[in-house]
């Protein structure tokens, strides 16, 4: 990169130490405000969210969903005081949800019984979009915009792209294959160029269940079915029973052929599941697409590279499982600015997102990279075409990682969230750990055993097929000996597990952990941390990575309550609100201060919230 190309951003605050409490813990002279815990309701429809887990079904299609994730703040009006927040809500805690779930090993051992538990179940998943605004300095939630709205695991979506409208998508109830009900497990997000909203369904697979004989595609991404994940995840299927109408509401989680034709049941109904999916959250009553171009994986993240006129609209997606690839999507259209306030946003998208060039990556031993794409007449490795295993693009899309597989894909220590630098347009992805590498490391991948996880870059090549890449830091323990800690990391830095990931326009990358190794959190919580990449420089005003010369450039900046995991990044265009959200907290919040301890010997019902991050002299944050 230029040296013009580099971000002028100074962090100007002190790493904080590591903390293990009920609280979340931030620099001196900063507020962290709770905002949106999980049950606010979205208009009047809810009932206030009640403290004994007593919330309906109902309620909860009303309020905020659970387990808070990736999110997006959307400025209304071009202000930084108000704006539309979306949030995914990746999964749930039965036992906050409802009342007197320790039983649930009793009650819910072979099937569910209770057909309320199982919506407020199913609304506690998807996306929230709620009106937010800034008012003496606190942020609160518009009861009743008539832009709150909820997308949830039941809500009708149109499906989009090379796999909708064919046979692959045709259920009892889109005989067309035009639409899916509901997103699952919505980790991680992206936004667009053009002012929406993507949520990225992640592990949906576990959702479904075979009770008949898997497909060779199910097997291969990993369907219930077999041994002891026989059921679905929440056992939705179970309580399917033998009545039309609950087989369309809850049978259509299992994907056995009950009849003669797809049309008789549900064995198509996971193939509308584990895509990019593109919300406009301006737009009121407007449908989700799924945007099936983009790959059918465990989406964590997506993330749109730097944009140029007249060049490729390029988005980024890892497959967080074990062993698992990263993906690029290129538009065949080229991007034109004026795209980026348009009239109709999801004909944007039908324009940028439907129709393209998807592509794994191989990453060489040399610090170069190949991405190669799932046509198909793409190149396998024992020199057929994918022709020769697939009909047509929709099918590879389907089956994306058994494709991959097949072309030689590079296999990593579960790629999660990628995040693009907006000076350079390196991109950087979290490879969050992977402790079943047992005996194969790759140049990518190259630590035995990896617990601590590492975050890769690359840099795209000449032509749409290269690019070259390093690794910018590995996780560790302080204490890590030479082959562990290889960034040189200290108590003020250590980290492990390397999960959301998230760039500012000012050029600082912020990282957030999930679950760090017993090593790191001995000492501390889920963290996030900051960093001024295109600020690392050699003598030779070349980009450099994360080295015990100069760690100290890697500084903590929030540590989360016990239990939780820190995850989801966005900031007001002003830089002087930053949003981030708690995840299954084991005993938190207490009070509207996050930073305000639960007192020992109090338990409250945990609730996934997001906090608003500030500064007590108005400035912006962490500069
Ligand atoms: Fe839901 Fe990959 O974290
Ligand atoms: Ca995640
Ligand atoms: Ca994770
Ligand atoms: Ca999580």
């Amino acid at each position: 990169a230029k040296v013009a190309d580099r971000s002028q951003a100074v962090l100007n605050f002190n790493s904080i130490s590591g903390s293990l409490t009920d609280a979340v813990s931030i620099p001196s002279g900063y507020t962290a405000q709770v905002l949106v815990p999980w049950g606010t309701p979205l208009n009047a429809s809810a009932n206030v969210w009640k403290n004994d887990g007593t919330n309906t079904s109902g309620d909860q299609l009303n309020a905020l969903g659970m387990h808070h994730d990736g999110m997006h703040f959307f400025p209304l009006n071009q202000q930084s005081t108000d704006g539309l927040l979306c949030i995914n809500h990746e999964y749930i805690d039965q036992q906050a949800l409802h009342p007197n779930w320790e039983k649930y090993a009793e009650r819910a051992k072979d099937v569910r019984t209770d057909i309320d538990e199982i919506r407020k179940e199913i609304n506690a998943h998807g996306i929230s979009v709620v009106r937010i605004q800034l008012e003496n300095n606190h942020w609160k939630l518009i009861d009743n915009d008539p832009l709150n709205r909820r997308y949830t695991g039941a809500t009708v979506m149109d499906l989009s792209g090379p796999v909708a409208h064919t046979e692959l998508t045709t259920t009892r109830f889109s005989p067309d294959g035009s639409q899916a009900r509901g997103t699952l497990n919505n980790c991680g997000n992206g936004y667009t160029p053009w002012g929406t909203y993507l949520t990225c369904e992640e592990n949906w697979p576990g959702y479904f269940t075979n009770t008949g004989m898997r497909t060779k595609e199910q097997d291969r991404i990993g369907v219930s079915g077999v041994g002891k994940y026989l059921q679905g995840r929440y056992k939705w299927e179970t309580l399917a029973g033998h009545d039309d109408e609950r087989l369309d509401e809850f049978g259509r989680f299992n994907l056995a052929p009950t009849g003669n034709s797809s049309l008789d049941d549900y064995r198509n109904e996971a193939n509308g599941h584990g895509y990019i999916v593109e919300i406009d959250p301006y737009t009121k009553n407007s449908r989700a697409k799924k945007r099936t171009a983009l790959g059918r994986f465990r989406h964590e993240g997506c993330t749109f590279g730097k944009l140029e006129a007249g060049k490729p609209v390029v988005f980024y997606s890892g497959h967080d499982s074990r062993f698992e690839y990263l993906y690029k999507f290129e538009s065949n259209a080229l991007w034109d600015p004026t795209d980026a306030s348009p009239s109709n946003r999801l004909d944007i998208g039908d324009k940028y997102m439907d129709d393209g060039t998807l592509y794994v990556a191989r990453f060489n031993e040399d610090s170069t990279g190949t991405w190669l794409p799932l046509t198909l007449n793409s190149l396998t490795m024992s020199g057929d075409t994918l022709a020769s295993q697939f009909n047509s693009l929709a099918e590879i899309i389907v089956n994306t990682a058994g494709a991959a597989d097949l072309v030689g894909a590079t296999p990593m220590d579960r790629p999660e969230w990628s995040a693009v630098d907006p000076f350079t347009g390196s991109v950087y992805l979290t490879l969050t750990n992977n402790t079943k590498r047992k005996d194969s490391t790759n140049p990518a991948n190259p630590r035995l055993n990896n617990k601590f996880g590492h975050i890769i870059r690359w840099d795209e090549g000449e032509s749409p097929t290269e690019f070259n890449w390093d690794i910018f830091v590995f996780g560790s323990p302080s204490d890590g000996d030479e082959k562990t800690n290889r960034s040189g990391l200290t108590d003020l830095n250590q980290f492990a597990s390397p999960d959301g990931l998230a760039f500012d326009a000012r050029g600082i990358m912020w990282i957030q952990t999930d679950n760090g190794a017993d090593e790191v959190e001995q000492y501390t919580n889920d963290q996030m941390l900051a960093v001024v990449p295109s600020q690392l420089l050699d003598e030779d005003d070349k980009q450099v990575v994360i080295s015990s010369s100069n760690q100290t450039e890697l500084k903590r900046f929030f540590v989360g309550p016990n239990g939780c995991e820190v995850t989801g990044f966005t900031i007001s265009p002003d830089y002087k609100s930053l949003f981030i959200n708690i995840q299954h907290p084991d005993n938190w919040p207490y009070s509207d201060d996050a930073t305000e301890a639960t007192p020992s010997g109090t338990e409250v019902r945990p609730r996934s919230s997001t906090v608003v991050i500030r500064r007590e002299d108005g400035g912006e944050i962490g500069v």
